[in-house]
């Protein structure tokens, strides 16, 4: 079972299916490079498909002065500047023609009644600028990206576990993998590879990635590379998660719901942003929202089970239906709970890893010849507090910077490494683990983790808890060498599991040394030993597993931009 090998060669290797990779495909086909894109979820379930609210663009459809320096300045601001300037500005810059991208490949965005594409307003944007199709605009974007992606006829294949990069000498010549499914393994032989594959918040407990996504596979991926991390401890955790079910604990509520007037109270029907952000109240900043939720559960205003309530049910029935009809459906599906009548009990939840793969801002390369890292793997862009909505558009404008990156590094090679020492470690290792018959389960172990990161690396942390969680982590990892994996009738998805461990368990390690030298507290990072920021400590945090933490200078921003920076009100903001 299972050890059949296929061999495949290609220009340019897109690992992850989801927005990112999918457009990166997209622009190399389109160039007439060969590629191939593989995910380890089937295409149209890959997570961009949850992305909810919005996807960000200065386009003043709705607010005619809005800019692309504006939409600049409050990216940076809002980074607590540990942004890359140079990866905001590429970003915000290249925003409109990623709408114009997505409306080529026929998504169909929410417009006003003169054709507009209608555009709302999500927290600490100075305008409205969030374009959006109800709240399931990931969904519509992933469907048009696989549909373009279709038409082009890239090959794509889904249930296909990357295990290790193949890399020699610096320099990428492809990866290795297996069938989730039947087993049979990979060998691909690629010029160049683009990590699309994600972040790493199902490392907690409560989070808005479903299971098997999400899981530090990039990062792991990345690091046994030879790339850096970039500030892993930089999660962000949105206000919004449902607390049960238990086995989708964390599941996200739009922030459309507050963008769209949804109120927040806590379990004395206090509305507590008074106390945090009386100016601009649950549209604040998501990192105050998230930690003003946190604290009023904390100091016992929470409801009976943890959490504080968001509330729509005062809004119109028929805002709620066209405007939010995932919140509707979801909370149905998972509590029937009609959300135009009740209030949602929601606490925060780990939505988003803000830090990532370190790449350069100007084709996300790694370090690693040929191999580039985008989307939610990457880092640069969002620093310590990511605006919502920012994180889509990332993916169509890198998405088409990185495709034409690897492409054209592609085509200049000379000669196709090789290397068989290296293919030999990578099938040893999935033999290795196949061959693995110990007493300890890979899903307990990950919930271990989950316990050890929701325990001490949650919206608060400080240095005994960091170093407690370190030392959790270690026993952990001694356990994970007596795992047992046993792939059975139903599949490989027992390998899949321990693959995701090993990617968990580097993802915990950067994320909890990071945490623990990041002496300060900043955006989503808050350190109740030291509540203050540091003005040393406005750098960015790499990690590798041979250097530890190694403080890194940010660039200075444009004057044209820094002059723009300013505290955003709401005023007039809310959906007319
Ligand atoms: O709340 C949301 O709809 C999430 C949007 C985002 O994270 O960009």
């Amino acid at each position: 079972m299972g050890s059949m090998e296929r061999r495949l060669a290609t220009g340019v290797l897109v690992i992850g299916t989801g927005g990112s990779g999918l457009r990166a495909a997209i622009e190399l086909a389109g160039r007439g490079t060969d590629v191939l894109a593989v995910g380890k979820r089937p295409r149209l379930d890959a997570h961009t498909s949850l992305a909810a609210g919005g996807i960000n663009a200065a386009l003043g459809t709705m607010d005619p002065s809005d800019s692309w320096q504006q939409h600049a300045a409050d990216t940076i601001k809002e980074s607590y500047f540990l942004a890359d300037p140079q990866i905001v500005e590429t970003v915000v810059r290249g925003a409109e023609e990623g709408i114009r991208d997505l409306e080529r490949y026929g998504m169909s965005f929410a417009r006003e009644d003169d054709g507009r594409i209608s555009q709302r307003f999500f927290g600490a944007h100075t305008w409205r600028r969030t374009a959006f199709a109800g709240d399931y605009t990931g969904l519509e974007i992933q469907r048009s990206l696989v549909a373009e992606a279709e038409r082009l006829g890239i090959p794509i294949l889904d249930g296909v576990y990357i295990t290790r990069v193949l890399v020699d000498d610096n320099t990428v010549f492809g990866a290795y993998g297996f069938d989730i499914n039947d087993g049979t393994r990979y060998l691909i032989h690629a010029d160049a590879v683009i990590l699309a594959a994600g972040g790493h918040t199902r490392i907690w407990r409560r989070t808005s990635s479903r299971r098997d996504e999400n899981t530090g596979d990039a990062f792991r991926l990345a690091v046994e590379a030879g790339a850096r991390l970039r500030d892993a401890e930089l999660v962000q955790f949105h206000p919004s998660g449902i607390l049960e079910p238990e086995n989708a604990a964390g599941t996200l509520i739009s922030e459309a719901a507050r963008g769209e007037g949804g109120v927040l109270r806590n379990a004395l029907g206090e509305r507590f942003m008074e106390r945090y952000d009386p100016q601009r109240m649950e549209l604040s900043t998501r990192d105050r929202v998230a930690l003003a939720a946190y604290t009023e559960i904390k100091e016992g205003r929470g409801t009976e089970k943890g959490g504080v309530w968001l509330d729509v049910s005062h809004l119109p029935r028929e805002t709620i239906m066209q405007r939010l009809p995932r919140v509707y459906q979801t909370m149905m599906e998972l509590q029937m709970l009609d959300i135009t009548r009740e209030p949602i009990e929601i606490a925060p939840t780990a939505h988003y890893s803000m830090g990532g793969v370190r790449v350069r801002p100007e084709d996300h390369g790694t370090g690693v010849d040929g191999l580039y890292a985008i989307g939610e793997a990457s880092s640069g862009l969002h620093g310590a507090n990511r605006l919502g909505g920012n994180s889509l558009i990332e993916l169509l404008v890198y998405g088409r910077i990185v495709g034409r990156a690897a492409g054209d590094y592609s085509a200049a090679l000379a000669a196709q490494r090789r290397s068989a020492s290296v293919v030999a470690q990578a099938r040893a290792e999935v033999d290795g683990l196949l061959a693995a018959d110990g007493t300890e389960n890979v899903r307990a172990l990950q919930r271990a983790i989950r316990n050890t990161m929701s325990e001490y690396a949650g919206v608060v942390r400080d240095e005994s808890g960091l170093t407690a969680g370190l030392e959790e982590l270690d026993r952990t990892r001694e356990r994970a060498n007596d795992i047992g994996v046993h792939p059975d009738i139903a599949g490989f998805q027992d390998l899949a599991h321990a693959f995701d461990l090993k990617a968990s368990l580097l993802a915990a390690q950067a994320t909890l040394e990071s945490a623990r030298e990041r002496r300060e507290t900043r955006g989503c990072h808050n350190r109740s030993d030291y509540p203050q920021s540091d003005p040393e400590l406005q750098v960015n945090l790499v990690w590798s597993p041979g250097t530890g933490v190694v403080r890194e200078a940010i660039s200075p921003v444009p004057a044209e931009i820094a002059e723009l920076i300013r505290d955003v009100s709401t005023a007039g903001k809310l959906v007319e």
